[in-house]
């Protein structure tokens, strides 16, 4: 029977790894410059899919992955404080795009394209082994504020804003507000901040680059 030798063993392992090592080094030519663009363009699709999306006519859908977005800040205009019925009952949580927040800790601005998302939810129970207070009860609401001068170049100072209800089942996509709906507010109280009230939002105050 044909045994092999010690000797032609060896010489057959070197010739598959030359073998191994020449396919390796010969994709390793060709493949990656496609593949550095692949990457890159998936990564920019990514990013672009991981903030908000339309309809063909304009609606916003539904914004995902908001939650682990900046958690900015937490306003609570509880029901029982506003005679039985809040504006914007109860809790606000207000997130903002990742992107967007790493701009504002460079310039203290909002760039074109930031995404705010503000997501009620109600006060549950009102004593707590910490004490008497509010705390957080389920979700009930979605509103999103969104800066773009091209989508919303007629929209002052390029903000639209969008609300999906204050109720679950939230909408699945909603047009935009109506300007004496949600902007005017923002444009009267907090036209300084760009239209954002950022003065709630602790995150934003310590992220804020501090003028010298
Ligand atoms: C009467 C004034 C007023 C009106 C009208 C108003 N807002 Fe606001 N909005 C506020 C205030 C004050 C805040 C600050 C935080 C809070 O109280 O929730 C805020 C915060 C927000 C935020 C978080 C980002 C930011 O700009 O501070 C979003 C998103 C938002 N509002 C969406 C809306 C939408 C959508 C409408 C219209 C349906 C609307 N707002 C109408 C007063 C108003």
């Amino acid at each position: 029977m044909f045994r092999l030798s010690r000797t032609s063993v060896i010489a057959w392992t070197a010739v598959v790894a030359v073998i191994a090592a020449l396919s390796y080094a010969l994709t390793g030519v060709t493949v990656p410059r496609a593949s550095a663009e692949d990457k890159a363009k998936a990564a920019e699709d990514k990013a672009k899919a991981a903030l908000v999306e339309f309809t063909a006519d304009g609606k916003l859908k539904q914004p995902v992955g908001y939650r682990k977005w900046v958690y900015v800040g937490e306003v609570i205009t509880p029901n029982d404080m506003n005679d039985g019925e809040a504006a914007f009952p109860e809790y606000h949580s207000v997130y903002m795009d990742p992107e967007s927040f790493a701009e504002y800790e460079k310039t203290g601005k909002y760039r074109d394209g930031t995404v705010l998302i503000k997501e009620l939810s109600s006060v549950g129970s009102k004593k707590a082994p910490s004490g008497n207070g509010y705390f957080q009860g389920e979700f009930t609401g979605l509103e999103a504020a969104i800066k773009d001068s091209k989508r919303f170049k007629d929209e002052p100072d390029n903000w639209a804003y969008f609300s999906f209800g204050h109720k679950y089942p939230l909408k699945a996509e909603v047009a935009k507000n109506s300007v004496a709906a949600c902007n005017k507010c923002h444009e009267d109280n907090a036209k300084k901040t760009d239209f954002v009230f950022s003065e709630y939002y602790p995150v934003l105050r310590a992220a804020a680059p501090k003028s010298k």
